[in-house]
């Protein structure tokens, strides 16, 4: 009996203190900020708890009888011999029975109710591409390589890929969505709070997946109206200094220096420092001129030209961009002298 009260008490003592260490030291990225990822929250944080106290339970009570009943000097008989107990088998079976069916129907409960759809729920189509993502608003009409949602409103990203498996993924909203080539799988978010966040690629996708990533912005409403309208404003045409900014930024946000350095060091696809007006040496022996034109087909048709020392793995997806687009990523390639 006394082993037992001071076991129990050591296993109380060594739970509490891990309960406390899983608060102090939180295994996930930063505190939930979607309805939905508190309910991940929430339920972790309930495994994490019996987690603890039943690791404490197996490791005290075992380290325990190791140092309290072993084998003291000059005891040479045997150990006392136990033929199994029964109720205290059907107890360590039962209970835990019951503790793994109520975490998996409350799982069960919070996975169906993150699915279901509300009322005015804002629709974002999300296209997953080697390397990039791209953001349609079909309510708004407005496209868009950075994510823009208002706080508080739920949204349906409807998610799809052109090329290969992705997955969108925005660890603080801690739920994710596999984007499939040739089918739309749905992922509900309500964001709870404002502020900048990171869409993921989370499924290895090629070379450039781990920098497969793209700007999340939770906005207050007015400010998500505002956003919109600055979207639909009808834009002039950049030019010089602008144009070449605006190449750089999409630069970024389309995955193109996942693979094409600025610097001049060799990556996956050829640097794009000096290329402009270089002579370009084919794998078929060629020699071209690298001006606007064959920046341009290269972008919009990259398996048509490979350069020497380079293998023919450029995605094809880049000939979604608008010609705009492409202007300003000529324009930016140029400007890298
Ligand atoms: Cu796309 Cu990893």
């Amino acid at each position: 009996m006394k082993h037992i009260a001071f076991a129990s008490i050591l296993v109380a003592i060594v739970a509490a203190l891990l309960i406390v260490g899983t608060r102090v030291f939180p295994l996930l990225p930063g505190p939930a900020t979607s309805t939905q990822g508190l309910m991940v929250d929430a339920l972790f944080r309930w495994e994490m708890y019996f987690i603890a106290f039943f690791f404490a339970l197996v490791v005290v009570v075992t380290l325990y009888a190791i140092v309290a009943f072993r084998r003291r000097l000059g005891d040479t008989g045997e150990g006392h011999f136990t033929r199994g107990n029964m109720p205290l088998e059907v107890l360590w079976t039962v209970i835990p029975f019951i503790i793994l069916m109520s975490f998996a129907g409350v799982a069960a409960y919070d996975l169906n109710k993150m699915g279901e759809p509300a009322p005015d729920e804002l629709i974002v189509e999300v296209t997953a591409f080697q390397f990039a993502f791209k953001f349609h608003y079909p309510q708004y009409s407005v496209d868009s390589t950075e994510l823009d949602v208002p706080v508080g409103r739920p949204i349906v990203f409807r998610i799809t890929s052109l090329d290969v498996v992705h997955a969108f993924w925005v660890p603080e909203w801690r739920v994710q969505q596999d984007a499939v080539p040739g089918t739309w799988n749905d992922l509900r978010i309500t964001p709870v709070q404002v502020g900048d966040y990171t869409v993921r690629c989370n499924e290895l996708c090629g070379d450039g997946h781990s920098f497969m990533t793209a700007p999340v912005k939770v906005l207050a409403p007015a400010d998500f109206d505002a956003w919109v309208a600055a979207q639909k404003a009808p834009v002039t045409p950049a030019t010089g200094a602008a144009l070449v900014a605006q190449g750089q930024k999409l630069a970024q946000s389309s995955g193109c220096l996942a693979c094409h350095t600025t610097d001049g060091s060799k990556s996956v696809g050829p640097t794009w420092k000096g290329l402009y007006g270089s002579e370009v040496k084919l794998t078929t022996g060629q020699n071209v001129l690298a001006d606007a034109t064959y920046l341009h087909n290269s972008i919009v048709n990259p398996g048509a030209q490979i350069v020497a020392g380079f293998q023919n793995i450029m995605p094809a997806s880049y000939s979604t961009l608008s010609d705009a687009d492409l202007n300003a990523l000529v324009a930016y390639i140029e400007s890298l002298k």
